[in-house]
């Protein structure tokens, strides 16, 4: 890792943004890295622009994840600000950590457990076998894990297993 990404890494994570639950949020999601095991939640709070288009006023984000990973979530949330769904689901994990600089390999997984915590709040997927739960009545992400697996409020969206190669 450079001298520069790392300094950058540390200045967010010494100030991070927009960190902490939304109470009043219109839009949760939660994924878990399926590389790593860490965990991430976004809550969004849409608004309406002065054009009547619909876009994010603003994010707020949990984790149980790496330095990289609280890093690019703190860049994300104020990069995606302003952006209409469409704008910020068109946004990989390497756009959103941009304003890091390029990751090394290894932590690009760290930009993606971002990337898609913000794709479930902004497109909760069909196969979720369960709703996201309301913004108001979602507990930390602490309680979430701590609470036994029978009642866990949270959902986890992971990557699907690869398909077999075809011989
Ligand atoms: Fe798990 Fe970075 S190592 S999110």
């Amino acid at each position: 890792m450079s001298d520069d990404l790392q300094r950058k890494i540390q200045d967010a994570i010494q100030n991070p943004k927009n960190v902490g639950e939304m109470q009043d949020a219109d839009s949760v999601g939660t994924v878990g890295s399926p590389d790593c095991g860490d965990m991430l939640r976004m809550w969004v709070k849409f608004k309406e622009d002065d054009k009547g288009r619909k876009i994010i006023d603003r994010a707020t984000f949990q984790t149980f994840g790496c330095e990289t990973a609280i890093a690019v979530a703190s860049v994300a949330t104020e990069l995606i600000a302003g952006k209409t769904v469409d704008e910020a689901l068109s946004l990989s994990g390497t756009d959103l950590s941009a304003p890091l600089g390029a990751l090394p390999p290894m932590k690009i997984h760290c930009a993606q457990l971002v990337e898609g915590a913000l794709r479930s709040a902004l497109a909760p997927t069909p196969a979720a076998a369960t709703p996201a739960p309301a913004p108001a009545k979602t507990g930390s992400l602490y309680e979430s894990f701590a609470a036994p697996p029978t009642e866990r409020k949270v959902k986890v969206v992971l990557n699907p297993p690869a398909a077999p190669a075809e011989s």
